[in-house]
């Protein structure tokens, strides 16, 4: 099949994009067996959706604007949030089993920062799966689209300045120009670049790295999510830590620390804080000592029928959380930042389209509310693929630019996990001018090293594009705590008070 649309990566934004782009003949490229994993297929929280009796799309917009200090973009929240009903029809339709109450209408959780309970949810914890199952299994059936399992994008293709391509390397390694008049980036997040991250493998930045390459303008980079309970086991490096659903918060799961204290109680909000606060107040109390995620009470013997997938990942590290509060850290959850694209799904360059985690499309500002990126990767899918759908094809030019690809060499493994750490420890959840600026001197060594054309070269340009972005904005705003800012701020204030010294 000759392509007219490519798309990298095949989580819920890719395959909503995918089946939308009808008639046009999709190509999707995928690391993984479609549907079966990724961070879509992980999603423990589900799909937010003003469906509940007295909600609506304004009340969920005025949330997800509050949960982005203000920082996201007004109309396009507008247009998510007036999506979010229809898409739970779609996904309905598709097959989707979504959780029911005693009356036989989808029932709603509540997760932090949402003024109401809206969340809907499939099997307690496993929502990104089955939306994955129900999604997959139509673009299975869709005549229009042609899925690669185990291909992976090296690079774009490019004629002048416009994308028309992808360079992609199958399951063995062997290369292949794959030519096409417009390429949608699907490839997730960041995760991967930091030492703590809930993230899978292959959210390491690849999208944008792609999107560097080509000169697409990048935006809000240094908004970074941390989620607060990520459960905290020691593991392999790289590998990610399993992650404890806000929903348990949702329930009347409370912090505590190692003396029983529930350190939270005093905020506002307590534990269903918005996220960035939850993430810096836990953060804070490690420094002290351990912090418990506690379910007894609120959740108790019930456990594994209401969270299964959380249930067995704490059984696998030898836990239970019907009789045990569960360790807890602080990890890399999601990138608010991206690749900036109009409410089409297009970036500043001709031919290439981005989606989901990837893409920067103003809705989460500079902290994204709980449960809101499933919703925004199948609306704004939906609305990249009808777009693609309707635009007249461009003529292909006779000659591509291919980029230059490089095998990895044996000592970038190290130099790839000396990234990941020197992100963490200076652009992680406090981040100051000085510790920013070691960072940039860190990763900078590390890219002078590189192959270019290595993926190790790639990691390092987007790393140090996201210590530009931290460094150029000097005050903490949602999910970017410049530490140092605020104590200049304390102090000031303390002065013209009069209480200084
Ligand atoms: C969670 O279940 O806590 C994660 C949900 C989300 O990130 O939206």
């Amino acid at each position: 099949m000759r392509a007219e649309v490519i798309i990298v990566g095949s989580g819920v934004a890719a395959l909503s994009a995918a089946l939308a782009a009808a008639p046009r003949r999709v190509l999707v490229l995928t690391p993984e067996r479609l549907g079966l994993d990724g961070a879509s297929h992980w999603a423990q929280g589900g799909i937010a959706a003003a469906i509940g009796e007295g909600d609506s799309p304004a009340q969920h917009a005025e949330d997800t604007l509050a949960a982005g200090a203000g920082y996201g973009d007004p109309a396009r929240v507008a247009e998510l949030t007036r999506a979010g009903p229809e898409l739970i029809g779609w996904l309905q339709q598709l097959g989707a089993r979504f959780d029911l109450d005693v009356h036989g209408r989808i029932s709603l959780g509540r997760e932090a920062a949402h003024g109401r309970a809206r969340i809907v949810h499939a099997r307690g914890d496993a929502t990104g799966a089955e939306v994955m199952r129900a999604l997959a299994q139509a673009v299975r059936a869709a005549a229009h689209i042609e899925v690669r399992e185990g291909w992976r994008a090296c690079g774009l293709l490019q004629s002048d300045s416009s994308v028309r391509g992808v360079l992609a390397a199958d399951r063995e390694g062997r290369r292949f120009a794959l030519p096409a008049p417009a390429v949608i980036l699907a490839t997730g997040g960041i995760g991967q670049l930091f030492r703590y991250t809930t993230n899978p493998l292959h959210a390491d930045g690849s999208g944008l790295a792609m999107a560097i390459t080509v000169g697409a303008v990048l935006r809000d980079l240094e908004f970074v999510q941390f989620h607060p309970t990520a459960l905290a086991v020691r593991g392999l490096d790289p590998a990610p830590l399993p992650l404890l659903t806000e929903a348990l918060r949702g329930v009347g799961a409370i912090l505590i620390d190692s003396n029983g204290r529930r350190f939270m109680a005093s905020t506002a909000g307590a534990e269903l804080a918005a996220r960035d606060v939850v993430s810096r107040a836990v953060y804070r109390q490690l420094r002290l000592g351990p912090v418990y995620l506690d379910s007894r009470a609120a959740v108790g013997a019930d456990f594994p029928q209401r969270f299964p997938a959380v249930f067995a990942l704490a059984q696998a590290h030898g836990l239970d959380p019907r009789s045990e509060p569960l360790p807890v850290a602080p990890a890399v959850h999601y990138h608010m930042g991206g690749i900036a694209v109009d409410a089409a799904g297009r970036s500043s360059v001709d031919g290439l389209f981005a989606v989901g985690e990837v893409a920067c499309s103003g809705v989460h500002g500079a902290n994204r509310l709980a449960s809101n990126s499933l919703l925004e990767g199948m609306a704004y899918g939906r609305a990249v693929g009808g777009y693609l759908a309707q635009i007249p094809r461009p003529i292909m030019p006779a000659r591509l630019h291919v980029p230059v690809h490089q095998a990895a060499a044996p000592q970038d493994a190290a130099a790839a996990l000396r990234l990941r750490h020197l992100l963490w420890d200076h652009a992680g959840i406090e981040r100051t001018a000085a510790g920013l600026q070691i960072g940039m001197q860190r990763a900078q060594t590390i890219a002078e090293q590189a192959t270019q054309g290595t993926q190790l070269a790639a990691r390092a340009a987007v790393t140090m594009a996201i210590l530009a972005a931290a460094l150029a904005r000097p005050n903490s705003l949602g999910a970017h705590c410049r530490s140092d800012a605020d104590e200049a701020a304390a102090a000031d204030a303390l002065q013209r008070a009069g209480c200084s010294g």
